[in-house]
């Protein structure tokens, strides 16, 4: 039926040498009406924009910049998203990460070897009548060399190729991921559970480990591990388990 269509139609990629954003590609074409799982990847964007209006560097030769279109049979909340995709990311990125894991640092980073190696960012609005479509933004390093990162960051980036020992073909690690994605957001939960809190568990750079949260929710304690809704839990130094929806977190070192 309509699913075993779905699962032979080919996405549409719209691989560009550059782009300002690929999310901005992406939320033109899902204006004019691109289907789910619809892909924007550029080998260099010139404004490409993480998380809080900060820039990203995306320089070519690198990285994988790239956008997927989503429209979820449903809306997540806005909490879950990030945490959906950086889930499926990161299982699809083991099999290229091999032999460290792949590890979601909540909300929206992917680390490896403790350090940051990929960045989430969903665009969407979650007020609009009816699901509309979420622009899920996903910026791997793949093949930097230490000397690659700026220097603010060089000693908190890593890469796949660095950590892995290998320089795999980005087109088969954005395939994977484009096509993790595209399969964890086509029917996505309404809260985490079961297995998939499981397996969010097992990934969970931030679990146990002492933390500063800062933003509205400021607060330090111990994290806890990530609730149903997607927040993450933190237990206070006065005690009290709060779940933190937004904000930045960082791990305070040992
Ligand atoms: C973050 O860690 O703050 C999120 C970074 C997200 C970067 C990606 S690269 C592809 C897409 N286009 C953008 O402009 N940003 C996202």
């Amino acid at each position: 039926g309509a699913e075993l269509a779905a699962a032979w139609t080919l996405p549409q990629v719209h691989a560009r040498q550059v782009v300002g954003s690929t999310n901005d590609m992406a939320r033109t074409l899902a204006d004019s009406g691109a289907p789910h799982g619809t892909v924007v990847v550029a080998e260099e964007q010139t404004a490409g924009r993480g998380r809080g209006g900060k820039q990203w560097e995306s320089p070519p030769g690198l990285g994988i910049w790239m956008s997927v279109v989503a429209r979820p049979a449903e809306l997540p909340a806005p909490g879950l998203l990030p945490i959906l995709v950086g889930l499926a990311a990161a299982e699809a990125l083991d099999a290229f990460a091999r032999p460290a894991t792949a590890m979601i640092k909540w909300p929206n980073d992917l680390q490896l070897a403790g350090r940051k190696f990929a960045g989430i960012l969903c665009e969407g609005s979650w007020d609009a009548a009816g699901p509309g479509a979420v622009i899920v933004g996903i910026g791997m390093n793949v093949l930097h060399a230490p000397g690659d990162f700026a220097p603010e960051v060089r000693e908190t980036a890593t890469s796949l190729r660095i950590v892995a020992g290998w320089a795999p073909p980005r087109v088969h690690v954005a395939g994977a991921v484009a096509g993790a994605i595209a399969r964890a957001l086509a029917r996505p939960p309404a809260q985490l559970g079961g297995a998939l809190l499981d397996a969010l568990r097992r990934r969970d750079a931030l679990d146990g480990r002492e933390v500063r949260v800062t933003g509205p929710q400021e607060t330090e304690g111990t994290a806890l591990g990530i609730a149903s809704g997607g927040g993450l839990l933190v237990r206070g130094r006065d005690g009290v388990l709060r779940t933190i929806t937004t904000g930045t977190v960082r791990a305070v070192p040992h």
